[in-house]
């Protein structure tokens, strides 16, 4: 599969496709007018993977001197289970450590067994739990944490 997608930086173009994998995936999903806000926001990065033409994922993060924080990640539903999940996360990170932070935090809904597997295996570890955090059913998130060595 590893000719059949590029991982690259979100631009403005991509917003249209952005918004219905973020509506699909998110039950409070972001504006189209906060992906705006972000592609000018000088501490953040976002990428996509786009996979011949059609845009099949992205992620980004804020990093704020040594600290990087996931603010979102998605798949569109049909391109999930195909690994892109784990190689934006770890793009994010090559990104991350060029910045050079030494610790990439965020946050997951403990009933995303999907999220929370990966994370896991990708090799970050709770630290502690932000209490009814998500507003639409209260749900707390737990927060996680990757050091950069
Ligand atoms: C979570 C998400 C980004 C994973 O992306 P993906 O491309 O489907 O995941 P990958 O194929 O890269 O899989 C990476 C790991 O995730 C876990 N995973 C993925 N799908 C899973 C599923 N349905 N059930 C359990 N674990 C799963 C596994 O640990 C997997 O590793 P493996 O392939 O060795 O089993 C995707 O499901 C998604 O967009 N969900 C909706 C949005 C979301 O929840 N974002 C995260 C917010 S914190």
């Amino acid at each position: 599969m590893n000719q059949e997608y590029m991982v690259r930086k979100l631009t403005g173009h991509d917003l249209n496709q952005l918004m219905v994998i973020e509506n699909e995936s998110f039950s409070m999903p972001w504006s189209r007018q906060s992906y705006e806000n972000e592609l000018k926001n000088q501490w953040a990065e976002y990428l996509v993977c786009d996979w011949g033409g059609e845009l099949a994922a992205f992620g980004g993060m804020w990093t704020v001197y040594e600290e990087s924080h996931i603010t979102n990640l998605a798949v569109a539903k049909k391109y999930r289970g195909r690994g892109l999940g784990r190689i934006l996360m770890q793009e994010l990170e090559k990104l991350a450590r060029a910045k050079r932070a030494n610790r990439i935090l965020l946050e997951v809904r403990p009933s995303n067994a999907p999220a929370l597997d990966m994370y896991k295996k990708l090799g970050y570890i709770p630290i502690s739990v932000r209490r009814e955090y998500y507003e639409d059913n209260r749900e707390d998130a737990l927060v996680m944490i990757k050091h950069l060595i």
